[in-house]
C-alpha cells in the first residue's frame, strides 16, 4: 500500500482545514501549523496574493523542512481598480473588522453602476523543494446592501454571477462547492494526483 504524503496547510483556521481535508483526503494527510508546533505569527508583507501565499509556504519549508501549502484570498472590485485585493482583511484599518470593511466597500461604490467583482484565492505549494501556485476565481457582483448572515468576511455583499443569493444567504455546503478557495484546492488536488503517480 502507498504511504500517504504529509502536507502542512499553513493555517490554524478550522474551517479552512476541514474544507482542504474534504477535497484532498484521498491523496495526502493535511496537517495544521499547530500539528507541527508552529505558533509563530508569520508576517504577510507582500503586495500581492501570490507573494503572501508564498511567504507563508516558504516560512514552513525553511523552518520545518516539510512539504507545505498556504493560501491567500482577496476580493477584487473592478470599479475600485482591484481594491481591496491583498488588503481585504484590513481594508478599513483594523484587521478582520468585516462590518467596517463592508461599509467601506459599499460607501466607495455608492452611485457606481459597475458592481463587478471577484474573489481570488492563490495557493502556494512547496513540495520536494519546488514551488508551484494555483488560483481559484469566482466572479460576481457587489450588492447595494448586506444580505444574509452565514459565512464570514464580505459574504453578505457578494453575489456570485450564477446565483440569486449572496454567499451569506447560502448554506456553507453550497458556497464550498463553488467558492474561489474550493476551485484553487481542486487544482491543487489535480496536481497532487498526477504528482503522486510519478514521485511516490
Ligand atoms: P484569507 O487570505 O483567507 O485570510 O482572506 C483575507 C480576507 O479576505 C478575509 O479576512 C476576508 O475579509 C476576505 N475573504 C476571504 N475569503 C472570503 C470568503 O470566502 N468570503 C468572504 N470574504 C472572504
Amino acid at each position: 500500500m502507498k504511504m500517504k504524503r504529509k502536507l502542512v496547510f499553513a493555517t490554524n483556521n478550522p474551517n479552512k482545514l476541514k474544507e482542504a481535508r474534504a477535497i484532498l483526503q484521498d491523496k495526502v494527510e493535511v496537517v495544521s501549523l499547530a500539528d507541527i508546533n508552529c505558533y509563530d505569527d508569520i508576517p504577510e508583507t507582500a503586495q500581492t496574493l501570490e507573494g503572501n501565499a508564498m511567504i507563508k509556504a516558504k516560512y514552513v519549508f525553511e523552518h520545518f523542512h516539510l512539504d507545505c501549502f498556504s493560501d491567500d484570498t482577496g476580493l477584487e472590485i473592478e470599479a475600485l481598480d482591484g481594491e481591496p485585493g491583498v488588503y481585504s482583511a484590513r481594508y478599513a484599518g483594523t484587521d478582520k473588522d468585516s462590518e467596517a470593511n463592508m461599509k467601506k466597500v459599499l460607501d466607495k461604490l455608492k452611485g457606481i453602476s459597475n458592481r463587478k467583482a471577484q474573489f481570488r484565492t492563490v495557493i502556494a505549494l512547496i513540495i520536494d523543494g519546488q514551488e508551484y501556485s494555483f488560483d481559484g476565481i469566482i466572479k460576481g457582483e457587489i450588492t447595494t446592501e448586506q444580505s444574509g448572515t452565514s459565512g464570514f468576511g464580505y459574504d453578505p455583499i457578494f453575489r456570485p454571477s450564477q446565483s440569486k443569493y449572496t454567499f451569506a444567504e447560502m448554506p456553507a455546503e453550497e458556497k464550498n462547492q463553488i467558492s474561489h478557495r474550493a476551485l484553487a484546492l481542486q487544482k491543487l488536488n489535480d496536481f497532487i494526483k498526477t504528482y503522486n503517480q510519478f514521485y511516490l
